[in-house]
């Protein structure tokens, strides 16, 4: 059974199997392919042996100097946990007093090929030797290599490259403003406004936050763009009615919420949203910057659904660390837009482009997305077993490697706890989910280590409650 099955068997009433298509992508379309699956990692060059579970690590003198001056120096943008990271390898990180670390985050499900691959490793090093950057006023194989790549591979017939998660649903956005206003040559007001849902997460610049449901992250920088209207995730019903108003531009959202707290849509819910948006002529976009890119078992996780969007945005993952974003659109939205109408100075230089090839030569190698889906399926069992009877645990849920532990208090005593015992974990949801987005590279008995280790760590929530 994988995961999405398995999520299916967990979920009937979400209907996403049948007609869903259940195998993953086809074979790579580049050869060169070495998919490295658990590699195990050479050791640390500095003593690595992590404390015992729960044990309070001392930072050293070398460690609380940048933890110093980063609170002298930086804007405080970040609540960062007191770890200073130095060097990784596969899924260990290391820190600066040669502690050694599981890696349960990959950043925030950016290097789902682990860290220093050596195939990664040497395409990045020999662009950097070749050309890094040009602008955009002239061609480069990677670029276009990539476009090709990621539109032979997916429902699009076009990309346009940015740099990070927010800028690509700033492309989409304008996109869709210009797909609508060019579909009203005779002047009429086209339709402007946009469908977002709850816990959704789009990013952080005034288009992206103003589609993020979160008003935490919108009402400080009032006025955001205006025209958005945020539906229950899942209710169908209420977003028909908000389409079929002839509003909308376009329906922004994660086919897998993230941020959000690891939430699934339904087979059931994206088809409505697709009929919707087909009979009032507004666009269907996809976020998978966080969910795309094999992390669900599948290329794309709208896969799962079988249900296509006309624009999708990617960012996270696709360079596996090197700055990157992409919008993905059918022709019909290409067509729209013109000379000039966006643009950027770094999106899509030859250096991001052809690490991101490299990746893409990883998680298309034949049998890579299985095995995600197996280790994925495998891990939520195993986390259901090990975790079962402690009363704090309401769920565990995902598909593929992004995992949610739902707790009934804060999941920050145990992400502490964590940490101290060796494994780097992230929250999620309101701070109540235990968010677990591992590189996709991981081994089954680093998994298994991860389970154990946040199993023995429950105890974290008592103190934290007592
Ligand atoms: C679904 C989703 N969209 C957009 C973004 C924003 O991406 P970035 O931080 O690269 O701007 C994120 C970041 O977490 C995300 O999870």
């Amino acid at each position: 059974m994988n995961s999405l099955q398995s999520f299916l068997a967990a979920n009937p009433a979400s209907g996403a199997g049948a007609g869903a298509r259940l195998v993953p992508a086809g074979p790579p379309r580049r050869g060169r392919v070495s998919a490295c699956l658990a590699a195990p990692p050479p050791p640390p060059t500095a003593a690595a042996a992590g404390p015992p579970a729960r044990a309070r690590r001392e930072l050293s003198a070398a460690s609380l100097a940048v933890i110093e001056d980063e609170a002298r120096y930086l804007v405080g943008t970040y609540k960062r946990s007191r770890v200073v990271l130095d060097s990784a390898r596969g899924c260990k990180l290391y820190d600066l007093d040669g502690r050694e670390y599981l890696d349960m985050a990959a950043g925030i499900a950016v290097t789902g090929i682990g860290h220093a691959d050596p195939d990664f490793t040497r395409a990045v090093a020999a662009q950097t030797g070749t050309l890094v950057h040009t602008s955009n006023v002239v061609y480069t194989r990677p670029q276009v290599a990539l476009a090709k790549r990621l539109v032979e591979a997916s429902f699009a017939d076009r990309a346009f490259f940015a740099n990070t998660g927010t800028e690509a649903n700033e492309a989409a956005i304008k996109f869709a403003r210009k797909f609508q206003r060019a579909a009203r040559p005779d002047g009429a007001a086209p339709p402007a406004e946009f469908l977002a849902f709850s816990n959704c997460f789009h990013g952080r610049t005034m288009g992206a936050v103003a589609l993020t449901s979160k008003a935490q992250y919108r009402d400080p920088f009032a006025p955001v763009m205006p025209g958005v209207t945020f539906v229950d995730y899942g209710d169908l019903e209420g977003a028909r009615r908000f389409i079929q108003s002839g509003r909308v531009a376009a329906v922004f959202l994660e086919p897998v919420q993230g941020e959000g707290g690891i939430h699934s849509a339904t087979q059931e819910f994206l088809r409505g949203l697709r009929e919707a948006c087909d009979e009032a002529g507004a666009l269907l976009v996809f976020d998978e910057v966080q969910c795309g890119l094999g992390r669900t078992g599948y290329l794309w996780a709208h896969e799962a659904y079988g249900v296509e969007p006309d624009m999708m945005t990617l960012a996270k993952p696709l360079a596996n660390g090197i700055p990157i974003g992409v919008v993905l659109v059918k022709e019909k939205v290409a067509a729209a837009i013109n000379y000039g109408d966006h643009g950027t100075t770094f999106g899509g230089g030859p250096l991001a482009c052809h690490a991101a090839l490299t990746v893409l030569d990883k998680i298309q190698a034949p049998g890579f997305l299985a095995e995600v889906s197996r280790k994925g399926e495998n891990f939520k069992q195993l986390l259901r077993t090990k975790l079962s009877g402690n009363l704090h645990v309401k769920e565990v849920r995902g598909i593929g490697l992004i995992v949610g532990i739902e707790l009934d208090v804060p999941a920050g005593p145990l992400v502490d706890a964590c940490l101290d015992a060796g494994v780097i974990v992230l929250t999620a949801g309101k701070g109540n989910v235990v968010r677990l987005v591992p590189p996709l590279i991981i081994s089954e008995k680093e998994l298994e280590h991860a389970a154990d280790v946040i199993r023995d760590c429950l105890p974290a929530l008592d103190v934290a409650t007592s």
